[in-house]
């Protein structure tokens, strides 16, 4: 075979390897929302229903995806998490993003569910498909809990075990593998005050791990501390958390 012919039939080659990922990835995304338990049947389902190069693709997709919630709450900073969930998605991990409503005053869930290729929970009453309600499934799913930013609103209820949206009740009923990684994000006088401090400290007294809040010129227009952490070193400890 000619050298020319040769690197034409790689570029296919190539080309149908990526046409293989991106219907897995689909196939495993239906999989998932209908509920199966994918680790048992990934490869049992998928035989005799598609090719083998299919097949394969999705056996070797499958165990790289651990799943991460991300949750977005109502600050300031919220438009910082659309980077975020693109840094996570881009390193072939699910991420299931979680706004809570007042998240939704500062961002629309648009860029993130465009950025995550998944839909975005918005709302405790969103059911998808299957049977499963929504949060139940994600807290099942997840291996890391990622809020950024966190509000003080919000770490006041993670803290006191309140679940009265979708993100509250994923962080109560999370299964007790996975992790969880706050990066808060406020006002310094509200990242000071004692009762924040104090919900801190239980926090990472049951294992949650905190990263920021950085000094810096805040939003608010004071200087202080309680800027979000740098969205690719909140990316890098998550994905760190999870190789570990
Ligand atoms: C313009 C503006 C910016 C805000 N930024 C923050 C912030 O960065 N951090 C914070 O803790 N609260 C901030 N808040 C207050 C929260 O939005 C408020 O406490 C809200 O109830 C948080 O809800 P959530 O925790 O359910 O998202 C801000 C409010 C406004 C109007």
């Amino acid at each position: 075979m000619s050298r020319g012919c040769l690197e034409q039939q790689r570029q296919r080659n190539r080309l149908a390897e990526r046409i293989n990922q991106h219907f897995a990835i689909r196939i495993l995304e239906l999989f998932r929302i209908s509920g199966f338990d994918l680790q048992r049947q990934t490869s049992l389902t998928i035989k005799g229903c598609f090719s083998d190069a299919l097949r394969a693709a999705c056996i070797t997709i499958e165990p790289e995806r651990k799943t991460i919630v991300l949750g977005v709450t109502g600050s300031i900073a919220a438009y910082k998490a659309a980077d975020l969930a693109s840094l996570l998605a881009k390193s072939n991990y699910g991420v299931h993003v979680v706004m809570t409503a007042d998240a939704l005053r500062f961002i629309t869930p648009l860029p993130f569910k465009t950025l995550s290729r998944h839909p975005v929970i918005t709302d405790l009453y969103d059911e998808e498909e299957g049977w499963k309600p929504t949060h139940v499934r994600l807290a099942d799913e997840a291996d890391l809990l990622l809020v950024a930013p966190a509000t003080a609103n919000n770490l006041a209820k993670l803290a006191h075990g309140l679940a009265d949206d979708a993100l509250t009740c994923i962080a109560l009923a999370l299964n007790p593998k996975a992790q969880v990684l706050v990066a808060p994000a406020m006002n310094g006088k509200m990242w000071s005050h004692p009762a924040t401090q104090r919900n801190v400290a239980l926090l990472k007294e049951r294992g949650v791990e905190f990263i920021g809040p950085e000094k810096g010129m805040l939003s608010c227009g004071y200087e202080g501390l309680g800027r979000l952490w740098a969205v690719d070193k909140i990316a890098a400890r998550a994905l760190e958390m999870l190789s570990g």
